[in-house]
């Protein structure tokens, strides 16, 4: 089947969120949320893709589809377990009250309830739709625990003597709120405990994750609703370091965050443990409309996550660096597999990347994709990342969709998608910029 480096781009038609990402027997599981009829969001399906490496993947089709009650008009989105050397998934179900009488694909006025499922397989790529779905937590009747319609999104770990599972949802449609479940078996899950921030942390808190990183615990989420002004999108994905206790299942949320990314583009980013041990994350890169080859929506490169005095590291996963080590004097980003971009940015200078704009001022990284994106009246075309404190090393990733700047290894990102990037890399070049395609 169809093979991408690189960047995992939709097989055809829509998709967001990555979700059950795990490395199981062998390989990378990348499942993510696939609408198959059209190239815009609608009943949600798993697709699925597998990678050996996190480099070059394969799409492998679709792993779940609604087929119960309970998720009749979409699997939403949901994560991976290993148990006993099975694979289980688990996901949201949902289920509309009130059909959309112009669109089957969508629902009136928000009115569907939502239940959690799961489903496993002994290889990963086998999962049995008709009679294999298990719902773990039926929609919930108390409003005390958690919102009926906007509950979704399960991040299972395991923990010292059982399992946790997170879960996203909403204080009244205010505040965004996560709750914590725990269970001895994987398939009888108790309530235990919620956590929130109130105002100012947006109104639903999607596809929550849970991790420790160097001993510390991160809690990342995808506040709906975070920013007001108009200049971004207002759904961004952040990420605090946290307190967790396991037993009550209580976590101390700071005042402060970080973005996963600042490109604004990233959302629903998901973690996992690669081959290493090391803990890495995936994400959905949102873009505006389809390509002209009639796909939308496409994910991140894979990152590995370090916490080092109190910040959080985004770096370049080894396997990419690995992978992209065959130095080229100029490079054709017509190549499908792209290429890796290698430079210092001194204080007022600037790299054009076939139209997209790379600079730096005084301790900022700015990019500005004015030339390479659909008009928005100025909105979602610049962005910059907070002030630098590791030097001005840059690494850049692209290929004709997606450019990604990974700045000092990762102390920050920016993630753009583009359009339409221009065939050759078009460099103002200094000495000491390298460029590097796949090979060695
Ligand atoms: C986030 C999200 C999830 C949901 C899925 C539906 O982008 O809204 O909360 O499960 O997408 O496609």
């Amino acid at each position: 089947m169809k093979q991408q480096t690189l960047h995992l781009k939709a097989p055809d038609n829509w998709v967001n969120d990555p979700n059950g990402f795990i490395y199981y027997k062998g390989w990378y599981h990348l499942f993510y949320q696939y609408f198959p009829y059209g190239s815009r969001w609608g009943t949600m399906h798993w697709g699925h893709a597998v990678s050996r490496d996190l480099v070059t993947w394969e799409h492998r089709g679709i792993a779940l589809y609604p087929s119960v009650r309970e998720d009749q008009n979409g699997c939403f989105s949901g994560s991976a377990i290993e148990a006993d050397g099975r694979l289980y998934l688990v996901y949201t179900g949902v289920r509309y009250e009130v059909v959309n009488p112009e669109d089957p694909h969508t629902c009136l006025d928000e009115k569907f309830e939502s239940a959690q499922l799961m489903i496993s397989s002994d290889d990963g790529f086998g999962f049995d739709n008709e009679n294999g779905k298990t719902v773990i937590i039926p929609p919930i009747r108390n409003p005390e625990i958690g919102h009926r319609t906007h509950t979704r999104d399960p991040k299972i770990w395991r923990g010292k003597d059982a399992w946790y599972l997170i879960l996203g949802s909403t204080v009244d449609e205010k505040y965004g709120e996560v709750l914590f479940y725990r269970s001895r078996d994987l398939y009888t899950w108790e309530y235990v405990n919620k956590a929130w921030k109130g105002e100012d942390y947006g109104w639903m808190w999607e596809c929550p994750d849970y991790f420790e990183i160097n001993g510390g615990g991160i809690l990342m989420v995808s506040p709906m609703g975070l920013l007001q002004n108009g200049e971004k999108e207002k759904n961004q994905s952040i990420c605090f370091a946290v307190q967790f206790e396991e037993n009550s299942c209580r976590m101390e949320i700071p005042d402060q965050y970080q973005f996963a990314d600042y490109g604004m583009d990233l959302y629903a980013p998901q973690t996992t443990v690669d081959a290493q041990g090391r803990r890495i994350m995936e994400a959905w890169i949102r873009m505006p409309q389809p390509t002209a080859d009639g796909w939308i929506g496409m994910f991140s490169s894979p990152r590995v996550l370090e916490l080092k005095d109190g910040h959080i590291y985004f770096h370049m996963h080894p396997n990419l660096r690995a992978a992209y080590g065959k130095e080229i004097p100029a490079a054709s980003i017509a190549a499908a597999e792209g290429c890796m971009a290698v430079f210092e940015l001194y204080d007022g200078e600037q790299a054009n990347i076939g139209g997209f704009i790379i600079c730096r001022k005084g301790n900022r990284i700015y990019t500005d994709r004015t030339a390479v994106y659909p008009g928005f009246d100025g909105a979602h075309l610049k962005s910059e990342t907070p002030e630098i404190k590791d030097g001005f090393h840059l690494e850049v990733l692209v290929d004709q969709s997606l450019v990604e700047v990974y700045v000092n290894d990762g102390e920050y990102v920016i993630s753009n998608a583009v359009y339409g990037l221009g065939s050759a890399i078009d460099f103002d070049r200094r000495d000491g910029m390298k460029l590097y395609t796949a090979g060695k």
